[in-house]
């Protein structure tokens, strides 16, 4: 048997449902049950009846996870699979701002520790993030962390102020702006697609805004096209599935001068290998204090109920 059959055994013996992230290597998406957003991820980990989640993605994604299901076993291929928003985001330097703000809600994007969760009012997502943040009456005001790029999209799609907290995603902050007007000249009629996590001037350049899930929705759409894709490459896979006759055109980094495309160093950190091991040995699992978790379950379910 192959690791992919051999995943698929020990996952119908052991009741264990894998969750996928668009931003993993293609072997792990095409073994997992549910390929998705962070939204869906959450949603599909809130409402699983397995024994067992094996989290494809990142810690938060796991965490969160987890902080629904405390019952169940998390494991995560890599423990090592963190995220450098999460990170820009320390819970005591955040609980600071907070407290100097107690009139402030506080609407935290999922990709934080779950300490930082405990700390917020309501999560959103890149997929529900306008939506969570209309939710809020209009004369009170917000803080938003950790990702400045997102809010600053909110921002302006909302017109509401917010306190933004100073963090940014490493690989979409990492675009080249000249590179990705270059491929927008050698490919007339191409339309920029983008994550809103990508710095406003790229932002300014797509002809759609949107979470991961959005874009591969986006792309259905207009399956004969040609798209320049301004995200992780692993969406590649999944959309290029999705739309097998449009031609799909990654944005590359400044830097990057191996590869034409952008990577999160974190989300390939699991691989097929990684993933087996962890399913047969349970480890690595993921771990949330009680005290963390009754506090950061609200803020979660509180999104959850708003996406409906
Ligand atoms: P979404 O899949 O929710 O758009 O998030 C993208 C991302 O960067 C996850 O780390
Ligand atoms: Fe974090 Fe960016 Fe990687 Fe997503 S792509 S996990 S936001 S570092």
């Amino acid at each position: 048997m192959d690791l992919h059959q051999k995943i698929t055994e020990l996952k119908k013996q052991k009741n264990a449902v894998i969750l996928a992230h668009y931003y993993q290597v293609p072997e792990i998406q095409e073994v997992a049950d549910y390929v998705g957003d962070s939204l869906g991820l959450s949603q599909k980990a809130a409402e699983t009846d397995a024994d067992m989640i094996v989290f494809a993605g990142v810690h938060f994604m796991a965490e969160t996870a987890k902080i629904l299901n405390p019952d169940k076993k998390v494991l995560l291929p890599d423990l090592m699979a963190g995220c450098s928003l999460a990170d820009s985001c320390p819970p005591d330097a955040f609980r600071t701002l907070v407290e100097a703000h107690p009139d402030h809600v506080v609407i935290t994007y999922v990709n934080c520790s779950a300490e930082v969760k405990a700390l917020s009012d309501i999560i959103c997502t890149s997929s529900n993030a306008e939506k969570i943040v209309n939710s809020v009456p209009k004369e009170v005001p917000i803080i938003f962390a950790p990702d400045k790029n997102l809010g600053k999209y909110i921002q302006k799609k909302t017109g509401r102020k917010m306190l933004l907290w100073d963090g940014a995603c490493i690989v979409h902050e990492a675009f080249s702006m000249d590179k990705l007007l270059k491929l927008y000249k050698e490919h007339p009629g191409s339309k920029i697609i983008a994550h809103p996590e990508s710095e406003s001037h790229i932002l300014e350049t797509a002809t759609y805004i949107g979470s991961t899930a959005g874009m591969i929705d986006y792309v259905k759409k207009h399956p004969a096209e040609k798209f320049i894709v301004a995200t992780e490459a692993g969406i590649l896979h999944k959309m290029q599935q999705e739309v097998p006759q449009a031609v799909l055109i990654p944005t590359p980094a400044e830097e990057d001068n191996t590869c034409a495309c952008s990577e999160c160093a974190f989300m390939k950190m699991n691989t097929l290998q990684k993933l087996y091991d962890c399913l047969l040995h349970e480890t690595p699992q993921i771990e949330v204090s009680e005290e963390i978790r009754k506090k950061a379950i609200l803020p979660i379910e509180r999104m959850l109920e708003l996406s409906k």
